[in-house]
């Protein structure tokens, strides 16, 4: 694996398996991994943690500026950390799911989060970064862009799965995070006009990397 600089960004909805693929690519490529849903996550847990308000956007701001958030950027496995707490549970449990859409649309914590990512990949080189806005605003100048899509279907399948959750409950929760996080005013979800579009619905996991890994070379970058 050669040793340039090479940034990979990986958006799209929840259950498109953005995560998965993006891990293993990270490994795959030698590379660094960044979860920036686990930064708005971690946020979120220290908003909740403060008793603010979630519907009063200045308070969740400054709380969101006055957290020492940490995030490792190993891809077999990272440490989140919030005011020295370790969130790595935490932020995958159901409070802060279903708060976390609020906090993220909230335009100083993105501001926040935005300069922190970038300042992550500035200093990783090599890394593969998944979220909802990385091609479009994180890191537009990445070398591979990449919209991972699935059916409504299979993304709550995958999601239920993962959380071991009801179907049918986890696809209105899907349903619910995806019109949020598309039509909030900053930094909605949507796809780069120069990212490349898999749907993974019918695809495995390793057809996805694999299919990464040969636009990458295609490109010369890895
Ligand atoms: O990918 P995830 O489910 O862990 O993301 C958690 C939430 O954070 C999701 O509702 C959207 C938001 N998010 C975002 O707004 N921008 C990102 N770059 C990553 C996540």
């Amino acid at each position: 694996v050669p040793a340039g600089r090479c940034v990979v960004a990986v958006d799209g909805p929840s259950g498109s398996g953005k995560s998965t693929v993006s891990r293993r690519l990270a490994v795959s490529l030698g590379a660094h991994y960044l979860d920036t849903g686990a930064m708005y996550r971690a946020l979120t847990w220290a908003v909740l943690r403060s008793g603010v308000d979630l519907g009063d956007t200045q308070s969740v701001a400054k709380v969101a500026g006055e957290v020492d958030l940490r995030i490792g950027t190993d891809p077999q496995g990272y440490a989140v950390t919030a005011d020295g707490v370790h969130v790595e549970k935490e932020i995958r449990g159901a409070e802060v799911t279903g708060a976390v859409s609020a906090v993220a649309a909230v335009p100083a914590v993105r501001e926040l989060l935005v300069a922190r990512q970038r300042q992550l990949i500035a200093h990783a080189g090599r890394i593969v970064v998944e979220g909802r806005d990385i091609a479009s605003v994180v890191a537009p100048d990445a070398d591979l862009k990449v919209y991972l899509t699935a059916s409504e279907a299979a993304r709550a399948r995958r999601r239920s799965a993962e959380d071991a959750a009801d179907v049918a409950a986890t696809a209105a929760d899907l349903a619910r995070r995806d019109k949020i996080d598309s039509t909030r005013t900053v930094n909605p979800l949507r796809q780069a006009a120069d990212a490349v579009e898999l749907d993974t619905t019918d695809l495995g996991i390793d057809e996805v990397v694999a299919r990464l890994r040969e636009l990458l070379t295609e490109r010369g970058v890895a």
